[in-house]
């Protein structure tokens, strides 16, 4: 009895060394993620599927009159909203002639018909591809054509973004869709006159039935490390999974979500819309997020939860101090980037706001949340996590931008503390969807006989730390892609693009960080074709022309030459390191001057001026 006691005591000593202080925390977190996460997997075996739309009809059914979507003032009930996207199913099935199965392009900005339109196609069974509002000709081309879509639906707002593509799509025989009453084109079909007389009964529930889990119902476009925007698959267990993240941190019916991100984007629509559906809560959504108005809105809705990118609390962190901001209701944020020092400030001005992190691309296969509102982290691992999902941080050379491995070929673990790449199993409890159109471009973020022959891990591109206690730490991507502005960048589609412009020979671009700005700003490194010089204005209107604002490079060096690493690679490291400062960089440099509309040299004054914050970028 006396070595059973010891055994016990020892293991309750090991347990609690282990995990404290949070055990507890964790443990209770991790069985509710996991419960919910058994029961969509049953449902999946059982073939009793309840899919996120589903589960809104439930709640329009359950609480017809509460507020579901609160917009510029205006309340939008449970039911309303239920029967407008009724009638836009009918639309769409009797105007539109859409069938199940098809897919069709959403082109809105924020607003509730974004929501009834996406919730009427997937009544009427069609799947949805959300597009970026900010994308330019060339990429939503490249949009429609890699998710096989053959409509497109436009909000009233985005009418003028058309006209240029508008030739190319009907040449592609693609159906253009406003949600308008009128059209002065005739190629130009409207929505709303069909919208009046069209029943707001609900259409066969055979249409939207579904007894697939792994079934798609969304695409989502993200910039993926390579070229243009990728589509990624978001399958029912993907959204219904995202739909659960702020029941997960305990939020409950009787919360108000306040939703400023753009909705094209998986957090707005899959995690607040979703997650809002999931709860039968109520939203706030913003047409776009305001740091003036943010505090007034959440005193006006008694709003409790909020959705940010790590931007938006600088922002709101930059607003003149009142007497007022602590007064709210607001006790939780759920997002992604709040560095620690902006976090620290932000708790210290507004109060003891509950900050959670959630780390995971749209496209990825692994989530950490940092339930847990450790200051810093963005997620959190333990021995039961870890059990369940299989990550692995390798180590990373930055300077070559390439993993180390050893004499066999593998890639070896970094030590707790270190910095690594961070890569996620594929396997078939954390499978990984890809992109469509393209087994290539999926192909590409998977990397195989990584630790052993024959494995496979999705590459997030992302170097991570985990600490003693299992909290994970960002810090910085690799390759190809960089955050700017709450948008991921493509290095290779800004060089393709300015890669057409006649005097660039060659272009590598990357990301510089600035004081005080999250993420980091675009440069691009170029050299000239011979017997060319630089027209920053030239360059300026074509950035315009072909790249969203958050792409186009901030700052232009000119090289007489491009470096390139041993491995052919073009060498970012050193360049990224010297940053932009004219008086330590002897290549010309220019930044872009939005009121000359062109590139102008970056004088020591300028810098200056851009590293008080005097100049907004
Ligand atoms: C917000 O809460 C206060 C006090 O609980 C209440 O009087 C007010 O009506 C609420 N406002 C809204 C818009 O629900």
């Amino acid at each position: 009895l006396l070595v059973t006691w010891r055994v016990a005591v020892l293991s309750l000593h090991v347990l609690h060394r282990l995990f404290f202080p949070f055990f507890l925390k964790d443990l209770l977190f991790l069985l509710k993620v996991l419960r919910y996460g058994a029961q969509l997997e049953l449902s999946g075996v059982t073939r009793t599927v309840r899919t996120v739309l589903q589960r809104f009809i439930q709640q329009a059914q359950r609480v017809p009159d509460k507020p579901f979507i609160i917009y510029d003032g205006r309340v939008h009930t449970y039911r309303d909203v239920d029967a407008r996207s009724n009638k836009l199913a009918h639309v769409f099935r009797d105007s539109v002639g859409l069938r199940r199965g098809a897919c069709v392009a959403l082109l809105m900005s924020n607003e509730p018909d974004f929501v009834c339109a996406w919730l009427g196609l997937s009544k009427a069974g069609c799947s949805v591809a959300f597009l970026n509002i900010n994308i330019r000709t060339k990429g939503l081309l490249h949009c429609f054509h890699c998710c096989g879509a053959s409509t497109i639906v436009i909000g009233a707002d985005m009418v003028e973004c058309l006209e240029p593509i508008l030739s190319s799509l009907l040449e592609d025989d693609i159906q253009v869709w406003v949600m308008k009453a009128h059209s002065d084109h005739p190629q130009v079909h409207t929505l709303l006159d069909k919208l009046e007389s069209a029943s707001d009964q609900p259409v066969p529930a055979a249409l939207h039935a579904t007894s697939s889990l792994r079934a798609p119902t969304l695409y989502i476009f993200t910039s993926g490390t390579t070229g243009l925007p990728k589509a990624a698959v978001i399958t029912h267990l993907q959204s219904l999974k995202a739909a659960a993240g702020f029941w997960a941190f305990g939020a409950k019916s009787d919360d108000v979500v306040y939703i400023p991100l753009p909705l094209y984007h998986s957090a707005a629509s899959l995690i607040g819309v979703g997650g809002t559906i999931h709860l039968g809560a109520t939203c706030v959504l913003k047409k776009k997020f305001s740091a003036s108005q943010f505090w007034q809105d959440c005193r006006t809705h008694n709003v409790t939860i909020f959705q940010y990118i790590g931007e938006l609390c600088r922002y709101l962190c930059n607003q003149p101090q009142v007497n007022m901001e602590k007064v709210h209701k607001v006790r939780m944020g759920v997002g992604n980037g709040l560095r620690q020092d902006v976090w620290r400030e932000f708790l210290s001005r507004f109060g003891n706001i509950k900050m959670c992190e959630v780390y995971g691309s749209t496209e990825g296969n692994l989530c950490f949340m940092n339930h847990i509102g450790k200051i810093g982290a963005v997620g959190r691992s333990n021995f039961f996590y870890r059990l369940l999902f299989k990550y692995d941080l390798v180590k990373f050379d930055m300077v070559m931008d390439d993993l180390v491995k050893d004499q066999r070929g593998f890639c070896q673990h970094v030590e707790t503390g270190h910095t690594g790449l961070l890569l996620s199993k594929v396997s078939s409890t954390s499978p990984f969807f890809g992109y469509v159109g393209s087994k290539h471009l999926t192909e590409r973020k998977i990397l195989r006989n990584v630790l052993v022959k024959g494995d496979a891990y999705f590459n997030t591109g992302d170097l991570m730390v985990e600490d003693h206690q299992g909290f994970i730490y960002f810090r910085d991507r690799v390759g190809d892609t960089f955050r700017w502005k709450g948008e991921n960048v493509a290095t290779t589609e800004v060089s393709e693009a300015l890669g057409l412009v006649d005097f660039i020979q060659e272009v590598n671009v990357y990301g510089v960080e600035v004081p005080d700005h999250e993420g980091r700003a675009g440069m691009a490194a170029i050299t000239l074709r011979p017997g060319f010089t630089f027209d920053g204005r030239k360059l300026f209107h074509h950035a315009v022309r072909e790249l969203p604002a958050y792409a186009r490079p901030l700052f232009i060096r000119l090289q007489e030459e491009m470096e390139i690493t041993s491995t052919f690679k073009q060498q970012k490291f050193q360049l990224v390191q010297s940053g932009f400062n004219p008086s330590t960089i002897s290549d010309p440099l220019y930044v872009v001057d939005n009121d000359q509309r062109s590139y102008v040299p970056l004088t020591a004054d300028k810098y200056s001026t851009i590293i008080c914050g005097n100049h907004k970028l």
